[in-house]
């Protein structure tokens, strides 16, 4: 499994940096959906679910966190601490992050609207989904 991660570039100048994210140019495909998680309590554990078409990029744009990442077959932790790296989630993904600095802000930019039914909450169902399922977006990006 590939971590495909995207460094972003910063306007920089003496007053400070600026990122600016658009669709299909800084970020592979269109947003249809913000949302950001703050206030994260110690030692909690989100996600703990995999999307069947949902895509997403992960942004700490604050403080820092972990991503746990698993395809079915291999896992891998990603740490985010700066706000200029983005964490690209593909389809078919089970994802947890945990490890949340107090301070920190994780935002993230989707491609599909809110839509329950679009959620994998067990694992072995997860498991089972991406043993039969050959419609993952990041095979495209060097899965
Ligand atoms: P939840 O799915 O538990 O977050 P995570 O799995 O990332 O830890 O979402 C928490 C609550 O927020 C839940 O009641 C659903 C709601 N929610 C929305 O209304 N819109 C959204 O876009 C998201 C991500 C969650």
């Amino acid at each position: 499994m590939q971590v495909i991660k995207y460094v972003f570039q910063p306007h920089g100048d003496d007053r400070g940096q600026l990122i600016a994210l658009e669709e299909f140019r800084d970020i592979p495909f269109r947003i249809k959906r913000v949302y950001y998680m703050y206030d994260t309590a110690k030692d909690v554990i989100r996600g703990f679910h995999a999307h069947r078409h949902l895509q997403q990029i992960l942004v700490c744009i604050h403080g820092s966190c972990k991503i746990r990442l698993d395809n079915g077959k291999e896992k891998k932790v990603v740490p985010l601490e700066k706000p200029y790296e983005g964490l690209y989630v593909s389809n078919n993904m089970w994802r947890e992050m945990y490890d949340f600095s107090p301070d920190a802000v994780l935002m993230v930019l989707a491609s599909e609207l809110y839509d329950e039914s679009d959620y994998i909450r067990n694992y072995e169902d997860f498991l089972e989904y991406v043993e039969n399922c050959d419609d993952t977006a990041a095979k495209g990006k060097g899965e």
